[in-house]
C-alpha cells in the first residue's frame, strides 16, 4: 500500500508513557491508571488505552499515502491524505471503549480469555476528520443509502497491520451502509485526536471513528474501504467480538449463532477509589465515568455505600462545572459522563455505582449473569472493597 506498511516484528514500536499499565507487550495492550483517568473529561492521548493486534504500521512518506474505495459503488477512487484534508472538517468529541473492558473482573468468576483489562480500557477524545458520509458521497453514493445500486450494504475497513489472529493479514471490520452514509451518525476518518495530529499508536495517518460503537469497529491505520454486500468476514468480526450466553463453552461455540457486537450498552466505573484503598471514617469523594453506546445518554448514575441496599444519585457533568442534561441538543451525545457523589462511610465496606441512559438501560447486577467466553462487555455494577482505618492513615 503506497506511504505506509506493516511492520513483521516489535522492533520499531512508539514510545509509550511509563504511567501506563502494560497488559500485553507485543502486541501493545495498555491502560492508565484510573484515578488518571478519570480526572479530565478529554483523556490526553499519552494516557488513553492502546489496544493493538500487531506491530503498528510505519508511514514512510505521507504525500503518497492513499487510500482506495471500491466495492459495489459506481465511481472507485483513490484518495490521498489531502483529498481527506480538502473535505470539510469536522471535530466529534466520542468515547472509544474496548469491548474487553473489565474482562479481568469478569474471569474472576469463571477463566475467560483475551488480554486482562482492568477499567481503563476506555477514553473520551476529541476526533478530528473527514465525515465518512461526505466520502462515500464522492465516490458516488448519496447520503442515506442503506444499499447502493449494486447490492452494497455494507462499509469494509481495511488496514495494515498485520495481525497473528487473520493469519498475518490485516485487522479489519465493517459497518451497515445506512450507518456510513448518515451524517447525524458522525462517523469519520479521523486525522486528528484532541487537536494534534493522530499519533502511530492510535492510527496515524488515517483511522474509522465510529461512535457509540464499541471500539473495535473503529479501524486504524486506513488502507481501503469497500463497499461489501455481507457484512465483514474477517476475525475480528465474526470470531471474536460476539456476546455468547454464560451457558456456552469452548467446546460447544457455534460463532454464526450471534451478530457481532456493535453498540455499547450503558456502563459505569468508579475512579477515584482502588479495591486496596484504606480511608478513614466520614465524608468520602466517589466519581468515575458513566458511558452508553448509540449516542445514549446517561440519564442517572446511582451510588451505594451498603453494597447495593440502598442510594443517593450521583451529579453529573461533562465540562466542568456545567450540570449535565440528556439531552444531545446541550451535551456531547457521543461521549461519557463524569459523575460523583459524597457519602458517609464509617467502617469498611463496599462501595457500588450503577448508570441509567437515556433508554432507561440499566447496569446489571452481577458479573455471573453476563460472563461470557470471551470476557466481553462487563457492564455489571461497579464495586470497590474500601477498608476504614481509625488510626495513621
Ligand atoms: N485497528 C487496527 N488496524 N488494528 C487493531 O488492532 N484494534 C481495535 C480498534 N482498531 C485495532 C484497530 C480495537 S479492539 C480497539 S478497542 C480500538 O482500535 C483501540 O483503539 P486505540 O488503540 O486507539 O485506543
Amino acid at each position: 500500500m503506497p506511504g505506509v506498511t506493516g511492520p513483521s516484528d516489535y522492533s520499531l514500536e512508539p514510545r509509550r508513557h511509563p504511567s501506563l499499565k502494560i497488559n500485553a507487550k507485543e502486541p501493545f495492550n495498555a491502560e492508565p491508571p484510573r484515578s488518571a483517568l478519570g480526572a479530565s473529561y478529554v483523556t490526553p492521548v499519552y494516557l488513553f488505552y492502546k489496544r493493538n493486534h500487531g506491530p503498528i504500521p510505519i508511514v514512510d512518506d505521507i504525500h503518497s499515502y492513499s487510500i482506495s474505495i471500491s466495492g459495489l459503488i459506481e465511481n472507485p477512487k483513490q484518495l490521498f491524505f489531502k483529498d481527506i484534508k480538502a473535505l470539510p472538517k469536522y471535530t466529534v468529541t466520542a468515547t472509544l471503549q474496548c469491548a474487553g473492558n473489565r474482562r479481568t473482573a469478569m474471569s474472576q468468576t469463571r477463566t475467560v480469555k483475551g488480554v486482562g483489562w482492568d477499567v481503563s480500557a476506555i477514553g473520551n477524545a476529541v476526533w478530528g476528520g473527514a465525515k465518512l458520509a461526505d466520502v462515500l458521497e464522492l465516490v458516488g453514493v448519496p447520503k442515506f443509502t442503506g444499499t447502493t445500486n449494486s447490492g452494497g450494504k455494507h462499509v469494509e475497513f481495511v488496514s495494515v497491520d498485520k495481525c497473528k489472529e487473520e493469519n498475518g493479514g490485516p485487522y479489519k471490520a465493517s459497518i451497515p451502509l445506512i450507518q456510513a452514509t448518515n451524517p447525524e451518525a458522525d462517523v469519520l476518518l479521523a486525522y486528528e485526536m484532541n487537536g494534534e495530529t493522530l499519533n502511530r499508536d492510535h492510527g496515524y495517518p488515517l483511522r474509522g471513528i465510529v461512535p457509540g460503537v464499541i471500539g473495535a469497529r473503529s479501524v486504524k491505520w486506513l488502507d481501503s474501504i469497500n463497499v461489501i454486500a455481507e457484512e465483514c468476514q474477517g476475525f475480528f468480526m465474526q470470531k471474536d467480538y460476539k456476546m455468547f450466553p454464560p451457558s456456552v463453552n469452548w467446546d460447544n461455540i457455534n460463532w454464526s449463532t450471534r451478530r457481532p457486537q456493535m453498540d455499547f450498552p450503558v456502563q459505569c466505573v468508579i475512579c477515584s477509589l482502588e479495591d486496596v484503598d484504606a480511608i478513614k471514617p466520614g465524608k468520602v469523594k466517589v466519581s468515575g465515568y458513566a458511558s452508553s453506546g448509540g449516542g445514549r445518554g446517561i440519564e442517572r448514575v446511582d451510588v451505594s455505600v451498603d453494597g447495593g441496599k440502598t442510594w443517593v444519585e450521583a451529579s453529573r457533568h461533562q465540562k466542568t462545572g456545567i450540570p449535565y442534561i440528556s439531552d444531545p441538543s446541550s451535551s456531547d451525545k457521543w461521549a461519557w459522563v463524569l459523575f460523583e457523589a459524597t457519602v458517609n462511610v464509617e467502617q469498611s465496606t463496599q462501595i457500588v455505582a450503577k448508570a441509567v441512559d437515556s433508554a432507561a438501560n440499566v447496569q446489571p447486577e452481577k458479573v455471573e449473569d453476563i460472563w461470557n467466553l470471551r470476557g466481553i462487555l462487563n457492564t455489571s455494577w461497579h464495586r470497590v472493597q474500601v477498608r476504614v482505618g481509625h488510626s495513621n492513615l
